[in-house]
């Protein structure tokens, strides 16, 4: 018995310092293997008389258990540790910063058409598109502009050279020729007869886009925006054009009602014309609508002219109607407070970081506008 106590304090130090998997295997076979110590033990207790495996017996086997026992621990702790050394090794730390990204942003000019499209769209107005590239015809001569006449010169055309035919084509210089397009295509028959042809009063729409004249300080840049609308019907009157405008502002600039004038104007394509001003207050340099005692130009507007309907094959005896032309970048400045508008098409990043919007604030008329 007491040289077993000797084997057994030997192989538990030696379990208990085995440094790896290996190790301990190693000393497993070496005990328990089929030519191990303990194993021989086991073998030797056939040879015993039945007094001696009486005692030996449990004693052997005992030993067998509790060597077995040991190993199983000490299997258990190594893996445990080599799982964690392996965790350990591999390990991501989730609470590094994560690299910058940038992000991009949308433009105020297009929020501004955004919400200024999602206002109209819900009083009914669709959305009609024409060219930047325009024809004399559609930017000055349909829309009732005399030849030579001075307002031609007002506009500051970019002008390209003549084409082959002689014709100069020009870059748009404001929406308006799409009303003209657009009350063509009320004659125009369909492109084929599946396609949903001429658009036939009443119209309602409005034509966001690009508009370039040859101008440049700080409220003027050779490209701008504005957004036009037409409305013909049989029986459109000024009051009408008022309602539609007033409707328009107070929602724009999120205001219960506003307080507006029309002013006598000239517009070739209108008759009578008028500029809308808006109530507002300047002091301290910054513009606010809806209050004060001054006024801000807002809108050009009037009643469709009679020859502009003629031009467009419509007859002014059986329709009318009414235009207005919004300068969308100037009302984004009104809303938002940017004070240079050439810096809003230089490109710079900070800018843009400053005062763009991002892509999740998408204007409609449910969820709100700004
Ligand atoms: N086309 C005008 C401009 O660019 C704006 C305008 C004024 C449009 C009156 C209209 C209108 O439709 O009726 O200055």
């Amino acid at each position: 018995m007491s040289d077993h106590t000797a084997l057994k304090s030997d192989l538990l130090a030696r379990i208990q310092g085995a440094a790896n998997s290996e190790a301990l295997e190693a000393i497993r076979l070496e005990a328990l293997g089929k030519t191990g110590v303990i194993s021989g033990l086991l073998k030797s207790l056939g040879a015993m008389s039945p007094e001696e495996r009486k005692t030996q017996g449990p004693a052997i086997n005992g030993l067998r258990d509790e060597i077995a026992t040991a190993l199983t621990a000490r299997r258990e702790a190594l893996e445990d540790a080599e799982l964690d050394a392996r965790l350990a090794a591999g390990r991501l730390d989730l609470t590094l910063p994560a690299p910058p990204r940038r992000r991009g942003s949308v433009h105020p000019t297009m929020q501004v058409m955004e919400e200024m499209t999602a206002i109209f769209a819900e009083m009914g107005f669709a959305v009609a598109e024409g060219p930047d590239i325009e024809d004399d015809f559609h930017n000055f001569t349909a829309l009732n502009f005399p030849p030579r006449h001075p307002a031609r010169e007002m506009h500051d055309t970019f002008f390209f050279h003549p084409g082959m035919d002689g014709e100069r084509k020009l870059l748009r210089t404001h929406t308006s020729p799409v009303q003209i397009r657009t009350m063509q295509r009320t004659n125009a028959p369909p492109p084929a007869p599946w396609i949903a042809g001429a658009r036939e009063p009443p119209i309602r729409i409005i034509s966001p886009g690009r508009t370039y004249r040859c101008d440049s300080d700080a409220t003027h840049t050779p490209m701008f925006h504005q957004i036009e609308g037409l409305v013909i019907d049989r029986n459109i009157h000024m009051g009408h054009l008022k309602w539609t405008l007033d409707q328009f502002i107070a929602r724009f600039f999120e205001l219960k009602s506003v307080v507006t004038r029309f002013r006598p104007h000239h517009f070739p394509f209108t008759e009578p014309s008028a500029e809308m001003d808006v109530q507002c207050d300047t002091a301290g340099g910054e513009v606010r609508i809806g209050q004060g005692s001054e006024w801000s130009e807002i809108v050009g507007c009037g009643m469709v002219h009679p020859n502009v309907l003629t031009n467009c094959g419509l007859d002014p005896d059986e329709w009318q109607g009414f235009a207005f032309g919004f300068g969308v970048d100037r009302l984004g400045r009104l809303k938002y407070g940017m004070p240079d508008l050439r810096d809003m098409f230089a490109g710079d990043v900070r800018w843009l970081d400053h005062y763009g919007f991002s892509a999740f604030d998408a204007p409609n008329p449910l969820s709100g506008l700004s």
